[in-house]
């Protein structure tokens, strides 16, 4: 294993969620109990203990049991999964919804469906993992653009087009950024790829239910030149598993020839049913999430108030770039030991010298613990 310093060694710790949605129960560093507020979580609108999720899941479990037994082709597909896709498809007014098992195999799954080893793929620095993860499977070659610097994708698209006018580039970029915190210039990039003729995939996990118009992500409305929108329900939407948004033929294509829909047990139908439950609850609370983005302005604002260089962004997700590792989980400590979790997340997940204090607002986040946030920062 190679080495890694102290500030850098990652622990697992285990948690029990609290009273309220906003509270995690764990143990600190001397194996005492403590009771912290979750600014950490993406469980961005506190569905996932929500009592309609939960009462949809209990259902599901009574009528269709645990496990869905077996993949969608062979036994594993249920009314809920078919009900699930429709609405979602309905509701983002694409052609087609196709549900897996993590976002992280949904992913893989969209650049293979997109990408051969014979594209360009063209991404932004910071796309996440799983995304890279898919373009080294389909042995594409890849080129990256500095963090939504849309001069650097035009050139890199113009360049593209010029060596190899024959085969359409992928452009892959995220809505709502998970570790940074910005936003897309997801018009802007669309246009971009109409004009080179290129395609473009997004990545929407942290957005649905939170950004966009009424949630329905920053994409919604753009249907050219985006064939594939990838979602998932383990973040604002409370539940698990995730999602393929596409057009017809793509679609199509996925269903006939994607291993990672084929081969792969159906998602369970509890999940589905919480899932089916939240876009039901997002549905009917547009404002949801324009509410969440106003407080995390707020927030942004008091921080460069009281010195801080204000966070990039307008979405849920508040980084603050600290530069080292110690600095950060200097920062985490500090805010623990007033009752506040928030994690240091530090290379590889950010680059290096990147470090930084993620914190997360969710829709029922007290007004107290800011007040606390804002105190425990003053201090620098
Ligand atoms: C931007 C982004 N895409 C995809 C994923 C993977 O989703 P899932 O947790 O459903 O595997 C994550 C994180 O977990 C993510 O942050």
């Amino acid at each position: 294993m190679p080495e890694v310093s102290n500030a850098r060694i990652r622990k697992l710790r285990t948690w029990i969620p609290g009273k309220s949605s906003s509270e995690l129960i764990g143990v600190d560093e001397n194996k005492n109990k403590i009771t912290l507020m979750d600014l950490a979580s993406n469980d961005y609108l506190d569905l996932a203990r929500h009592p309609l999720l939960i009462e949809a899941a209990k259902h599901t479990l009574e009528t269709d049991g645990v496990g869905s037994g077996g993949s969608r082709f062979i036994t594993g597909s249920r009314n809920i999964h078919q009900k699930l896709e429709t609405n979602l498809a309905e509701w983002l007014n694409r052609d087609i919804v196709l549900l897996y098992p993590s976002g992280f195999q949904a992913n893989l799954a969209a650049v293979l469906a997109l990408a051969d080893r014979h594209t360009t793929v063209i991404c932004d620095r910071l796309i996440h993992h799983s995304l890279l993860v898919g373009v080294q499977a389909s042995r594409a070659k890849l080129i990256r653009f500095r963090h939504n610097n849309l001069f650097e994708l035009e050139l890199l698209l113009k360049q593209t087009r010029q060596r190899n006018p024959h085969k359409r580039p992928l452009v892959i970029t995220e809505s709502l950024f998970s570790m940074e915190g910005t936003t897309a210039p997801i018009k802007e990039i669309s246009k971009l790829c109409i004009k080179y003729d290129s395609k473009l995939l997004i990545d929407e996990a942290h957005a649905f239910g939170v950004m966009g118009p009424e949630g329905r992500g920053e994409s919604f409305g753009i249907k050219e030149p985006i064939p594939i929108i990838s979602g998932t329900f383990g973040k604002a939407f409370g539940s698990g598993g995730a999602f393929l948004a596409t057009d017809k033929v793509t679609g199509e294509n996925l269903i006939q020839n994607c291993g990672a829909f084929r081969y792969t047990t159906a998602l369970a139908p509890s999940i589905c049913a919480s899932a089916l439950a939240a876009l039901n609850l997002i549905k009917s609370n547009p404002n949801w999430g324009r509410k969440l983005q106003e407080k995390s302005i707020a927030l942004r604002d008091e921080l460069s108030q009281i010195g801080w260089q204000r966070p990039l962004g307008e979405g849920p997700i508040i980084s603050i770039i600290l530069g080292s590792d110690e600095l950060s989980i200097n920062y985490q400590r500090k805010l623990e030991a007033q009752g506040l979790l928030t994690v240091a997340i530090r290379p590889p997940t950010v680059p290096e010298g990147k470090s930084r204090l993620r914190i997360v607002i969710k829709r029922n986040t007290p007004v107290q613990a800011f007040e606390k946030l804002i105190k425990v920062l003053k201090i620098q």
